[in-house]
């Protein structure tokens, strides 16, 4: 069975239309820094760092300057499991996470003595727009036979409703799990990915119906068309792509499992489906080997659809300062969501530790 939820796609496509072009009215305003401020900024969040004893966590998507400060200070750059065990380990008393706003409240929830801050709070994600908690909510009391599984990109309400908590890297591990207890499974928010889980493992899951505005423009035909002109580049998609590019995918995975295949495969030549902000860290970890961005829908640099998430795109260096210096843009999560969320969360953490499942996974 693999039924697929239909939600109000008017609303929904409000929501997120209107955070998009949010996004790009700033964007305009906002020009690129020039290397002397560049220079400056970073000057600035080293002291602070070192002063109010805070570690910065990115995401492989946000801009290369990020990611680079926050490995150069003792932060961390990873995908979003990573990022959610870093703050749970890390002695620091600050934590700015560079992402979008599930990532924050998923490090406030196991780490509620630490203050989270954010660059921006309006990055948001479309899957976590289209999770409303109170349909959701309903749809889970429709179908209370079912276990509640739900993509880490979602509202903690969303989770504190879930009975597990999974990202890419470890969401098919999970499934396969829970099918060997015989579980019948209720998936959200994501269908390309929870479509390609019930695919790969068989099991019993009825599906939530949303996506990522990112990664729902990556097309099969344009990637048929250029694997012909680079005949021996492998294809790496992360699995919230379409169920048609992931079928000519030859690595499937989480933004980590995807830099490891890049980095352990013999391909000189690597199609990459999933945001271009990865591209800083496949380069640095293959210099020698070329890897091109996936074709989309879309063809400039501030679309929707080219390749780069609008939310993500929202962190820069200066609102990175602004934030750690004003300690303004804090996560708080209500106590008692934050206490059932924290269950399916550390749930998964758990059974990533168990299982020592590395998050280099099936890459
Ligand atoms: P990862 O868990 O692979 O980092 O993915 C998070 C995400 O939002 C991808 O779009
Ligand atoms: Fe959400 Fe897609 Fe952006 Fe990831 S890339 S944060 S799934 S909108």
């Amino acid at each position: 069975m693999n039924d697929v939820v239909t939600m109000e796609p008017g609303a929904q496509l409000a929501a997120d239309t209107m955070v998009v072009k949010q996004y790009l009215d700033q964007a305009v305003r906002t020009s690129p820094l020039d290397p002397a401020e560049q220079a400056s900024y970073k000057k600035r969040i080293k002291e602070l760092l070192t002063e109010k004893n805070a570690r910065i966590v990115a995401h492989y998507y946000t801009d290369s300057l990020i990611q680079d400060l926050a490995e150069e200070t003792g932060g961390f750059v990873g995908d979003s499991l990573e990022m959610a065990r870093f703050g749970t380990k890390s002695d620091a008393d600050i934590i700015v996470v560079a992402g979008v706003r599930f990532m924050g409240e998923s490090a406030k929830i196991l780490s509620a003595e630490k203050t989270v801050l954010m660059p921006t709070l309006e990055a948001t994600c479309s899957l976590d727009i289209a999770c409303p908690i109170d349909e959701f909510s309903a749809f889970c009391d429709q179908h209370a036979d079912r276990t509640v599984v739900v993509y880490a990109n979602t509202s903690a309400a969303v989770k504190a409703r879930s009975d597990w908590v999974v990202t890419s890297s470890i969401a098919l591990d999970v499934v396969e799990h829970l099918m060997e207890q015989g579980k019948k499974i209720l998936w959200a928010p994501d269908k390309h990915l929870g479509g390609y889980i019930q695919k790969s493992t068989g099991a019993d899951m009825l599906i939530w119906d949303a996506a990522c505005i990112v990664h729902e423009e990556f097309k099969s035909r344009g990637l048929l068309d250029m694997r012909k002109l680079y005949p021996d580049a492998a294809i790496l998609a992360h699995p919230e792509s379409p169920n048609d590019v992931l079928e000519i995918a030859d690595v499937i995975g989480s933004t980590t499992q995807i830099i490891n295949a890049a980095k352990n495969l013999p391909n000189e030549e690597f199609i990459v489906a999933t945001d271009k902000g990865i591209f800083h860290r496949l380069q640095q970890v293959a210099p020698q080997k070329k890897f091109i961005i996936a074709p989309t829908a879309g063809n400039d640099a501030t679309c929707r659809s080219c390749a780069h998430c609008p939310w993500m795109g929202m962190n820069s260096l200066q609102s990175l300062c602004d934030s750690l210096e004003m300690e303004s843009n804090q996560i708080e999560v209500d106590s008692e969501l934050a206490k059932q969320a924290m269950i399916p969360l550390q749930r998964m953490l758990d059974f990533a530790a168990e299982n020592k499942l590395k998050t280099s996974g099936k890459a």
